[in-house]
């Protein structure tokens, strides 16, 4: 039998929805999408709008089910719900009713740890993102940038081997983007989880990813993939000075800009 060693595994996958009020044609969002994400690996999915990044995440995590072909956690298909991957949507979805310590302790709470070790767990990452001293504020009492990082800690401090994260520095300013950035990267070093990112910011992409999957526009399949051998650890305010950089950049823009225009004159 194959060993399968991924953490993620999509083979030949294609997703159509039945769009309303379009009669009951389906829409192919995805198209024969096929790809891994290794261990400890930092994958980014990079493509127009609509092209179905989304869509992946929603795969990996079970919330719906791909048309055709399969979608694998660690060797096993994903079948209902997979509650054993951490998913850090768009919206941070931090509870309003909750302190900022008692959404992070949420996801262990629902995982049964106990009162001392979750206080202990969840102060470490909140030190660790600067938000000490606001443990007992309210979600709507934190800035954009702290709700974020609240949201982002939140996953993490559960310890998933798979982090599913959909464009989660999306609303904020450029400054508060970066610094996030390299906190992200700095957490990802600590325990090295698998990290499915999707972003619209090719820089973004280049200093975080290990790996650049670009799609194409609707139906979204796989056009190229791109290894990122910047070294690391990796400096995300500094990363446009790290030789190799420009090259890539600009040969992703190339692609990207393509597949934007083709959507563009589509619709
Ligand atoms: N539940 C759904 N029902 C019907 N159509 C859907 C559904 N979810 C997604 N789609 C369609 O599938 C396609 C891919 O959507 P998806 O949200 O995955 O795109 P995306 O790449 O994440 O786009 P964006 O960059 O704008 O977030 C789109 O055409 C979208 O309208
Ligand atoms: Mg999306």
């Amino acid at each position: 039998m194959q060993q399968t060693m991924e953490s993620v595994r999509f083979d030949h996958v294609y997703k159509a929805f039945v769009a309303r009020g379009r009669g009951s044609e389906p829409v192919l969002a995805l198209q024969d999408v096929t790809f891994t994400a290794a261990p400890g690996e930092f994958v980014s999915l990079v493509g127009p709008s609509g092209c179905g990044k989304s869509t992946c995440l929603n795969l990996i995590a079970g919330l719906d089910g791909p048309s055709e072909g399969t979608v694998a956690h660690q060797g096993s298909a994903v079948r209902g719900v997979n509650t054993s991957v951490g998913y850090i949507t768009q919206d941070d979805n931090l509870l309003p009713w909750r302190s900022l310590r008692g959404n992070v302790e949420l996801s262990l709470e629902l995982q049964g740890v106990a009162r001392r070790e979750r206080r202990t767990r969840a102060q470490e990452f909140i030190d660790l993102v600067g938000l000490a001293g606001f443990e007992d504020h309210y979600p709507h009492e934190l800035s954009g940038g702290m709700r974020k990082r609240a949201g982002i800690i939140r996953t993490l401090v559960y310890d998933s081997s798979v982090v599913l994260m959909d464009e989660p520095f999306g609303p904020l300013d450029a400054q508060t983007r970066v610094i996030l950035q390299a906190e992200l990267l700095r957490l990802w070093e600590r325990s090295r989880p698998t990290v499915l990112f999707v972003t619209h910011d090719l820089v973004e992409a280049i200093a975080l990813s290990d790996r650049i999957l670009v799609f194409t526009g609707t139906p979204g399949t796989i056009k190229r993939e791109y290894r990122v051998e910047l070294p690391r650890p990796r400096d995300p305010f500094r990363i446009h000075e790290t030789p190799g950089f420009g090259e890539l950049h600009d040969a992703l823009w190339a692609d990207i800009r393509v597949e934007i225009e083709q959507a563009r004159t589509v619709s």
